[in-house]
């Protein structure tokens, strides 16, 4: 993976001129020194490497999320709008890399994430074999036992010998790598950066999550859920509705973010009204059995809507979409409170959704193409007109 440096740039010509070698000196030029191949076996002998990790951040949503991540990272101060962030689209996953957060993303609550990884090394070009010591010191002093996995974009690095340096690296200090090893370790090169990484905090421990008891097929994963309730802006003054609300997620969501917000939950199944019941134990939330065409609610009750609308598949019939989107987002206007009214629907047919608020006093305010557990989906929000 590393690029071949020149003498003059490694200081290989002020050693020469002046061979009278102070400690601090010998230190510098250890650090200016490569840590690829070429210098292997030239290694001084070091104090053991003290486990700090770099300020950087690699952070992973669900397909499609980035954007969103990144405004959730900025409104919880996590980022500046001047922080830099790199955005990397992958099949199962968006990845975001942050070369220096102005906060610590570990320690906000970020619901919208999948997992939030630390940073041990993070640099551009090349690896310095101080940084390599101290990977080298945070691995051994977390776990002894560690699986690789390396992921490159961009030209300057290949990712299959960026694995075979860094497993070698590793191996001479003590540390062999292991494929079937439970914890990994990421390398990611992005363009001339690299960021080595290992996984902080996961998306189920974000607070709230550990009551979430009852599972149905169609459930959001937590992470999208909170990805729709951050963009409808929810607040405490907010009734928020789900018409079609399943097993809850989305009102858990909306809840975490507004405490104070009053929830509403229905569903045509029992069975769904049952598990909402189940995980929205917590939360003083008016939950009841009932067709979204006909809400047995009163004219302006609610002032935010979240839906992860039937797609047809597992509930419903594809063929019955477009009738039954627009008498959703009929009685959707009709539960409508008259001011600052939004709504944010997920549905695998974003266009069923616009051409079903074409025929209403309604308004496109955004559209995001995600993919939920595979599949492609789009999450609109839509104003009143
Ligand atoms: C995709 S699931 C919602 C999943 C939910 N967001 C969750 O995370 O658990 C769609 C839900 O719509 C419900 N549903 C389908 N047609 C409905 C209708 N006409 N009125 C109310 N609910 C309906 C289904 O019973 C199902 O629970």
């Amino acid at each position: 993976m590393a690029k071949h440096r020149s003498p003059k740039a490694r200081g290989v010509k002020r050693r020469v001129r002046r061979p009278s070698r102070t400690p601090a000196r010998e230190k510098r030029e250890a650090q200016a020194r490569p840590a690829g191949p070429g210098n292997r076996g030239e290694r001084p002998r070091r104090p053991p490497a003290a486990p700090v990790p770099d300020p950087a951040w690699v952070i992973r949503c669900a397909p499609g999320l980035a954007r969103t991540v990144r405004a959730e990272l900025r409104h919880a101060d996590v980022l500046r709008h001047t922080d830099r962030v790199d955005l990397l689209w992958q099949r199962n996953h968006d990845l975001l890399f942050l070369p220096a957060a102005s906060g610590d993303p570990a320690a906000a609550e970020l619901r919208t994430v999948e997992e939030i990884d630390r940073c041990i090394i993070y640099g551009r070009y090349k690896m310095s074999r101080d940084q390599l010591d101290r990977l080298a010191g945070h691995l051994r002093h977390t776990t002894a036992r560690w699986r690789l996995v390396a992921t490159a974009e961009g030209t300057h690095f290949n990712r299959h010998d960026l694995r075979r340096f860094l497993a070698r690296e590793l191996e001479q200090r003590g540390l062999r790598m292991d494929e079937r090893a439970p914890h990994t370790v990421f390398a990611f090169c992005v363009d001339a950066a690299y960021y080595v990484v290992v996984p902080e905090t996961a998306a189920d421990a974000m607070p709230g999550r550990s009551a979430r008891v009852a599972e149905r097929e169609a459930s959001l994963p937590p992470s999208v859920a909170a990805a729709m309730a951050f963009l409808g802006k929810p607040g405490a003054g907010d009734t928020v509705l789900d018409p079609v609300c399943g097993s809850g997620t989305l009102l858990a969501e909306a809840a975490a973010y507004a405490p104070g917000a009053a929830l509403v939950g229905r569903d045509i199944d029992a069975g769904a009204v049952a598990a909402a019941r189940d995980n929205l134990t917590g939360y003083d939330a008016d939950l009841g059995e009932a067709d979204a065409r006909e809400l047995d609610l009163a004219d302006g009750r609610a002032s935010l809507v979240l839906a992860n609308l039937p797609f047809g598949k597992q509930f419903g019939d594809v063929d019955d979409n477009p009738d039954l989107y627009r008498a959703l987002l009929t009685e959707m206007l009709r539960t409508a409170a008259p001011r600052g009214w939004r709504a944010v629907l997920l549905a695998a047919d974003p266009d069923l959704v616009a051409e079903a608020a074409a025929d209403l006093p309604l308004r496109l305010a955004k559209r995001v193409p995600i993919r939920v557990r595979g599949e492609a989906a789009t999450i609109t929000v839509l104003n009143r007109r």
